[in-house]
């Protein structure tokens, strides 16, 4: 049960987008973990900025320049803030997680070669996989990969066993965004640091079902995205401990990131502008700081039991069915059912549920090693987030069943 404190209808309330109807149904958004809806205080925030203080940062003794400065740093301000980081300056904004990876492969990653090697999982999304294979290529690092477990966890035992003198970083995901298992992230930190080594959590699950703290867990580098996090697409976070970032070179070349430029030469800004050239996603900056601080006004630990009371609730209404495998089972996972219907597509599945009201995903989850670990070349996804209720989730069931149905 999901307690007094936490008042699911009050935060409905809160997301204008949770009103309509899909094929003459109400809207059952259970794709959360792809991109999550946006409460009216991000929405108001970003328009705000649009309708009453906008322009340019970092660059202008105007009014609106300076405005529009203060807003956008105060944004970084309460992004640290929400991870626990040390100092402001430890977050660059960046695209998102994805692009915060290849940031770091590609300033991190540029000093390591032959002989060095980076220890990554079977359960990463291609955000955490494909800018170390780029990185391979390009500089003949070593991969080496932990397996999965039939739980869909990580095997621990394994991945320390490949954590030795020469793994320069650990890059794991803290919550698979397909089995929902949580890392148990400060214990591979410490295995990684023991050696020497750097670490690097995918954060983009984690973030937005528990509160992190990056200081506590002692990760390098930490990234996530605003949009999963009820926060605008076009912007997400790098946290990186403040001696980290300060000795990483440039990445993108261009304006905010220099210190001076001349024809002869150039010097580069301290972190994080060095590692943010060119015009940044101001309005989208914006609307990620409204959306982590309303985050954080809400109890997030009567969040994380609704959530996962929501995730029993189904679980718990689908026991017994046959028809139905769940990829992961781990203990403590998040609220995250990724599943197969017995000879069905998942697509298909999807596509049926559409019908009920019914969003959820279908496909490999960015996650192609994973989905072939499993043996499946697909399968679908249900996300809970704060906004789901119970009879969503008696109606996702209920909805469930109906579609299995037409595969009996
Ligand atoms: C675990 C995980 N990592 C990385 C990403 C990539 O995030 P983005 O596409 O916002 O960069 C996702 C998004 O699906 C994710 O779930």
């Amino acid at each position: 049960m999901t307690g007094p404190a936490f008042d699911v209808e009050a935060i409905r309330a809160e997301f204008p987008i949770l009103q309509r109807q899909v094929n003459g149904k109400p809207l059952i958004y259970l794709d959360s973990a792809a991109s999550a809806q946006k409460p009216r205080a991000v929405i108001e925030a970003m328009v705000a900025a649009m309708e009453g203080s906008y322009a340019n940062v970092h660059r202008g003794l105007h009014t609106l320049a300076n405005e529009t400065t203060e807003a956008y740093e105060r944004a970084r301000a309460a992004v640290a803030r929400f991870v626990n980081a040390a100092a402001p300056d430890e977050i660059v904004f960046t695209k998102g997680a994805t692009e915060a990876i290849n940031l770091v492969a590609a300033t991190f990653g540029r000093r390591l070669g032959p002989g060095d090697e980076i220890v990554l999982s079977e359960i990463e999304h291609h955000a955490n996989l494909v800018p170390w294979h780029i990185l391979r290529q390009a500089r003949g690092v070593t991969l080496r990969f932990a397996p999965v477990t039939e739980e869909g966890a990580v095997d621990l035992d394994a991945l320390e066993a490949l954590i030795g003198p020469r793994t320069r970083l650990l890059a794991l995901t803290h919550m698979s965004n397909v089995t929902g298992w949580i890392a148990p992230a400060r214990r591979v930190a410490d295995a990684a640091h023991a050696v020497g080594a750097h670490v690097l959590f995918d954060g983009c699950q984690a973030v937005v079902h528990r509160p992190v703290d990056v200081q506590a867990i002692d990760a390098d580098f930490y990234v996530f995205s605003g949009h999963k996090l009820y926060g605008p697409t076009g912007i997400g976070a790098l946290y990186g401990r403040a001696e980290v970032l300060a000795d990483l070179p440039p990445w993108q070349g261009g304006g905010e990131m220099i210190a001076h430029v001349s024809l002869d030469g150039v010097t580069y800004a301290d972190p994080p502008h060095r590692f943010e050239a060119g015009t940044p996603a101001i309005i989208e900056a914006i609307g990620f700081g409204a959306a982590v601080e309303w985050l954080s006004r809400q109890d997030r630990r009567a969040i994380e039991t609704h959530e996962q009371a929501l995730y029993r609730r189904v679980v718990d209404g689908l026991a017994g069915a046959n028809w139905l495998r769940m990829l992961g089972v781990s203990p403590g996972k998040g609220a995250i059912l990724t599943f197969e219907v017995a000879g069905a597509h998942a697509h298909d599945v999807a596509q049926l549920l559409d019908r009920y009201g019914v969003a959820v995903r279908a496909g490999t989850h960015c996650a192609e090693p994973l989905m072939r670990r499993f043996g499946v070349t697909s399968s679908a996804r249900a996300s809970f987030a704060l906004y789901n209720t119970e009879a969503e989730a008696d109606a996702f069931v209920a909805a469930l069943q109906n579609v299995q149905g037409f595969f009996a």
